[in-house]
Order: structure tokens, then sequence, then C-alpha cells
């Protein structure tokens, strides 16, 4: 009996013997390119949507000069200083959907004036028009971010378009140019990038992609700006992208970017899945869905770089993010959701992705700004939440316009047999300071993982500072009237093994590693 309970006792050591050598020998490896980058990131790739739609605008951003709410000329106080710490660099307004039913000439002079329109789209709600052209610019001159405007093409004129390009950008005395100054600005703003209509495939005026195509270069023909962006194809809908480049191939001169948009609905539009009440199930479709937004972008460059091999016309990704259930009791059609750790990975796997395709994408606008879907900032009546996706906005701006590094990712799988992806998201770039950032997210939500990161073509590095976001739970996240959750905190756990960095990465967090010589 004794020999037969050691027999036991020692089987049982080795196999937890065999498991802790297992554990030690299961090495992660990043290797960073550090002198080869050839492609720069543009900073617009961390850029921003405001649709009017719930409490984006209204209540959000623009409470009126009169409220009682803090604001700085109506825009709410709180909300320009959080936008601010983001350096936000490029705004997209009025919509999303709302763009095809928007006339911009509702929105200027005496706001007393201006008639009231109903959002069709977003609660049925009746908007009295107090937040238009001016409104849009001007905050975008406060926030020093570059405006990017949406033109009605669903329910509009290419005449209509025509006059709000001339209305923003003539310094001559045309008529609209002569309007604008009776209204009160002078000088005309310098607004670059302009987008022909929006999913015009659906609520922009449910077209085909050949119909699509054709109003797109006409009313590009009359819009003389330095950018449009064509209306895009969503997610997997590559035959839109081969129509619209096909199309166009001919007429470059019209089109400087098209549009892309992808969210990420962990179960199914009708529903979607909690924002904060889920597990380890909801996690991995969510994750999954995430990591295959890079497989499905680089088919949508492939048609591109087919049509296009000169990279003349941008990828635009201005619409992008985890889409869940409303928060319960919320308001139908306001799209109000909570926001946790979970989405925080989220935009780190989005903005990896778009970085490593930085040849040809160009700009990314998160959907949206506050209130909305996977936003940067929550508000109640008194106070301003920032969500974890905010911190990886402030993180990641260390990427802003730096070179792009080639990264090589071996990592322990993660998702199913057939269709799985490494378990870390990451990217890399040197700034003109000679500073390599990087940015790692480790995907799952239990598993520490640790990496060896090889940095090929620099000695004598040393680490100026590393960064962490990270949390309790899975499904931890920053909420009114209490301490923050999830926020950014030094990260103490990197070492050096000759050349190489040595870290233990801890699961469902994102980490930023900046090193300099
Ligand atoms: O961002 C919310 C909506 O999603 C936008 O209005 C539309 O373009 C997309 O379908």
């Amino acid at each position: 009996m004794n020999n037969q309970r050691t027999a036991l006792l020692i089987i049982l050591l080795l196999v937890l013997f065999c498991n802790v050598v297992h554990t030690q020998e299961t090495v992660n490896r990043i290797t960073i390119q550090a002198d080869s980058g050839e492609y720069t990131i543009n900073k617009n790739i961390y850029g921003h949507f405001a649709e009017h739609l719930g409490r984006c605008i209204y209540d959000g951003i623009w409470v009126g000069e009169g409220s009682s709410t803090p604001n700085i000329n109506g825009y709410r106080k709180d909300v320009v200083e959080a936008l601010k710490e983001l350096e936000i660099p490029v705004l997209r307004w009025p919509g999303g959907c709302y763009a095809d039913i928007y006339h911009w000439m509702d929105g200027i002079g005496p706001k007393e004036d201006r008639p009231t329109i109903k959002n069709i789209f977003w609660g049925g709600v009746i908007e009295d028009n107090s937040f238009g052209t001016h409104e849009f610019l001007d905050l975008c001159e406060l926030l020093e971010t570059e405006p990017y405007l949406a033109v009605n093409v669903g329910s509009g004129t290419p005449e209509e378009a025509k006059g709000w390009v001339e209305y923003v950008r003539s310094d001559e005395n045309t008529p609209m140019a002569d309007l604008r100054r009776k209204n009160g600005r002078e000088d005309p703003w310098d607004v670059k990038y302009w987008g022909i209509g929006n999913e015009n495939w659906g609520c922009g005026g449910n077209m085909t992609a050949d119909y699509y195509a054709d109003l797109f270069k006409r009313f590009s023909t009359f819009c003389w700006v330095p950018y449009r962006i064509a209306g895009g194809g969503g997610n997997d809908d590559y035959e839109w992208t081969e129509t619209l480049m096909e199309k166009t191939e001919g007429n470059k001169n019209l089109i400087q970017g098209l549009s892309y948009h992808h969210y990420t609905v962990a179960h199914n539009w009708e529903e979607k899945g909690s924002a904060t009440d889920f597990g380890p199930g909801d996690w991995d479709l969510t994750i999954r869905k995430n990591m295959e937004v890079d497989k499905m972008l680089k088919k949508h460059l492939a048609i591109m770089d087919k049509y296009d091999p000169e990279n003349r016309v941008a990828l635009i990704a201005d619409e992008w993010g985890n889409w869940h259930d409303k928060e319960p009791g919320s308001r139908p059609g306001f799209l109000y959701q909570q926001n946790t750790l979970r989405d925080a990975v989220t935009a780190a796997i989005y903005l990896n992705t778009f970085n490593n395709s930085c040849y040809r994408v160009k700009m990314a606008n998160i959907a949206q700004t506050v209130n909305v879907l996977q936003a940067m900032v929550l508000t109640n009546d008194t106070e301003l939440v920032k969500t974890p996706t905010f911190y990886v906005f402030k993180m990641y701006k260390a990427h802003f316009d730096a070179v792009m590094l080639p990264v090589e990712v071996k990592a322990e799988k993660y998702g199913d047999a057939e269709n799985d992806f490494p378990a870390l998201s990451v990217s890399a770039s040197k700034n003109d300071k000679n500073e390599i950032n990087i940015t790692i997210a480790n995907v799952t939500y239990d598993r520490d993982l640790s990496t060896v990161i090889e940095i090929d073509g620099l000695d004598n590095y040393s680490v100026r500072k590393s960064e962490i976001i990270t949390a309790g739970e899975m499904n931890s996240y920053n909420d009114f009237g209490k301490d923050e959750e999830v926020s950014i905190s030094e990260f103490k756990g990197i070492g050096k093994e000759g050349n190489n960095i040595k870290v233990n990465i801890p699961s469902k967090s994102v980490l930023l590693i900046s090193l300099i010589k």
C-alpha cells in the first residue's frame, strides 16, 4: 500500500514538474526592425467622429452659451478639456447616417431663425440646428483639430454640396462667401477633408456600388476641395471596394480617399451583447472578431493596390469600434454604451492593425467621441467619465506621425484551431527624437505571456518609460461618482537580457514600452 502511495506521489510530482518546465519554455517572441521603417503613421489614424446622434453633439459637446453646465462659448468645458488632452488630430461631422439628411443651410445664421430637423435615423428627435457649420468649425479651432465634413449625397444635390464648399472655403466675393461674412466669419476655414456621402449602400440611399460610383464622380466634379473621400463598404464587402476602385480608375483627380467602416458586434445586430455584463465567452467572441479586422482590411487593401499601384487613394477607416447593446434604461436609438477593459483591448488591436497598414491607411475615426458607441468620454449632468478607450488613445499618441517599424510576432495562439491568432497584438514606431515606441495588447483574459522583445538594428538602448492599462476584471470600467478602475499606470516589469527585453505581459492588458538610445 505504502509503495503504491509513493509511486502515485512520484507520478504527481513528475506531472507538476513537466508543467512547470512547459510553462517556462513557452516564450513569446516579438522582433522589431528598428532600422527599416519606410512609412509614416499618419496621426489622423487617431481621428474621431461626432455625429448628430443621441447625446454626442447636443448635451455631450454642445450645451449652448446660456447653459448652467460650465461651457466655453456653448461647448461643454469638461469635454473640451478631455478632448484637448487627447490632441485629437481630426474630427468627422455631421454623420454617419445623419450626413445624408443634413442640409447645411439650415444650420447657419441667427439661431432663432434656423428651422428644426427631425433626426429620422436616431431616436426620431427634433433638433433645433443650433449646432451648425460655424459651431462645428469653431470647435475644431478650439481643439486645434482638422475638420472632416461629410456632404449629403443621399437626399441632397451637387449644387447644395458645391454651395457648402464655397461657403466654407472661398475667400472671394462669391455669394456663399459673402453669406458667411454676413454670418460673422470673415476668413474662410481651411477644410481639407470632405466625405461624399456615407454608407450609401444603406442609410445613405440604399444604392448599388455601381450607381453610387457614378454619383460620387458627379458630386466630386463640383466639389473643388483638396481631399475627397468616397463612401466605402463595410466589413467584408469587397465587391463595393472593387467597383469603386474600378469605376474611378480613370478619374484619380476626383478621389483621394475611400472610406471603410468596421464595427465589431459580438453576437448579432438584434442582440449584440452587453457592454459590461459579460464573461469569457463574450470576451472571446469580441476579441476574435477584432483580430479578424486585419485579414479583412488586407483584402480591401489588396484590391486598392491592384487598381492603384501608385498608392494615390488612401483607405480612410472613418467608422470603427465595438457596438454593444445600449445601456439598460437608456433611450432607444441613442446608442449609449459603457466601455470596459475589453474595449481598451479592442481599441489597441484596431489601432495596431491600422498602424501596421499605414502605407495606405491614412486616417481612421473611432465611433464616436462622446456618449455614443465606443466613446472617449461619457457625461451626465455634472460629471464626465474618461473611458478605458480614452486611455488607449492617450497612450497611443506616442505613434503620432512616427515611422512605422516592421514587427514580427511569434506568440501563443488565441482562438480555435481553425481560426487562431497570435495572443499578442503589436505595433511599433520611431519618432523624430529617435524614440522607439512599442504598443502591445495581450488579448487573453487569463494568460500572462512571458515575452522576449528583440530589437534588431539598435544596440545599447535604454527603456525610457513603460506604461500599462489593465484592471482586476475583464469587465472593469469607469463610472460616475466612483474612483477610476481603468487608467494608465507605470509598468515596472521590464527586464533586459543582452540586447533583448524580457517582460511578462499581464493578461487583458495594453502596454507601451518606450526606448531611447
Ligand atoms: O456610428 C453609428 C452609425 O453607424 C453611423 O451613423 C452609420 O454610418 C453607421 O451605420
